[in-house]
């Protein structure tokens, strides 16, 4: 299947989050669950992508989160623990009973939802939401206009991960940041179901429409959007495909090092 041009431009963490390198700008963790994963077996968020949530947390200093796809917990954690104090860190996943294979395979056995924080410093401050897949937006109604940070990264299918950002839209304040992860632009992977494979033909559909302004962050496979910088962001426009990057055939992730 033919993939469309890609629209996302690639920018630096510091140069999208610079609150994030000042001296003093804060915490992130190292989160000690991801250490039963062997190195051929890729954690959800790899360590270069965990600086890069914890960073622009530290950066944007939200005192109202939202997090689609809770996993294991260990990104709900890093927002957590790099967020202000106070803040409130919301975090949704699926009932029971609508937990399929994907979820079984992130949880690795388990069938606890968030187990990485729930015995933390920081259980206190998340709030964990379980729905039904295309869950109404109403259900989210006592968050409407308070988001200033939301993490998407739930079901990566195109109607998923469609659906998860025009809620999280709906709930952001007007200078709120959003972040996806899995922007794949592998073109084998392209090649597969733009359904199946979503997040990053819905990327590109969205930057697009220009409601949002959009960074791939480079290093990682998460993209990071405002409604406005404020500022010119150093970006250049990669294809999928085109090579060499920084990172050589695909990103590399710690397991094929
Ligand atoms: C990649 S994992 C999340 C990883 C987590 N954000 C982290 O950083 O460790 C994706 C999660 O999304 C959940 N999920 C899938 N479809 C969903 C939906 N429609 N609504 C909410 N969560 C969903 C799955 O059950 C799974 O736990």
């Amino acid at each position: 299947m033919e993939h469309d041009g890609n629209r996302i431009p690639t920018a630096e963490l510091r140069d999208l989050f610079p609150g994030c390198n000042l001296p003093g700008a804060g915490l992130t963790v190292a989160v000690s669950s991801l250490m039963s994963f062997p190195s051929n077996e890729l954690p959800m968020l790899f360590s270069y992508e965990q600086l890069a949530l914890a960073a622009a947390v530290l950066d944007c200093r939200p005192e109202c989160l939202i997090e689609f796809g809770t996993g294991q917990g260990t990104g709900t954690l890093l927002l957590a623990a790099n967020a202000p104090k106070g803040a409130e860190i919301h975090t949704v996943d699926l009932r029971e009973e609508c937990r399929g294979n994907y979820t079984s395979t992130i949880l690795r056995g388990d069938s606890d939802i968030g187990s990485a924080f729930h015995a933390s410093l920081w259980k206190n401050s998340i709030r964990q939401l379980l729905v039904r897949p295309d869950e109404p937006i109403s259900s989210f109604a006592h968050l409407k206009n308070r988001i200033d940070f939301a993490f998407i990264d739930g079901d990566h299918a195109y109607h998923g991960v469609r659906s998860d950002t025009l809620i999280a839209l709906e709930l952001g304040k007007a200078d709120a940041t959003f972040l996806w992860h899995d922007f794949y632009d592998f073109p084998d992977y392209l090649g597969e179901s733009r359904e199946k494979r979503g997040v990053y033909p819905w990327l590109n559909e969205l930057a697009a429409t220009g409601q949002l302004s959009l960074f791939h962050i480079s290093g990682t496979y998460l993209v990071a959007g405002r409604r406005n910088w404020g500022r010119p962001i150093p970006s250049r426009l990669r294809q999928p495909g085109d090579r060499p990057g920084p990172f050589g055939a695909r990103i590399v992730r710690q397991g094929e090092a």
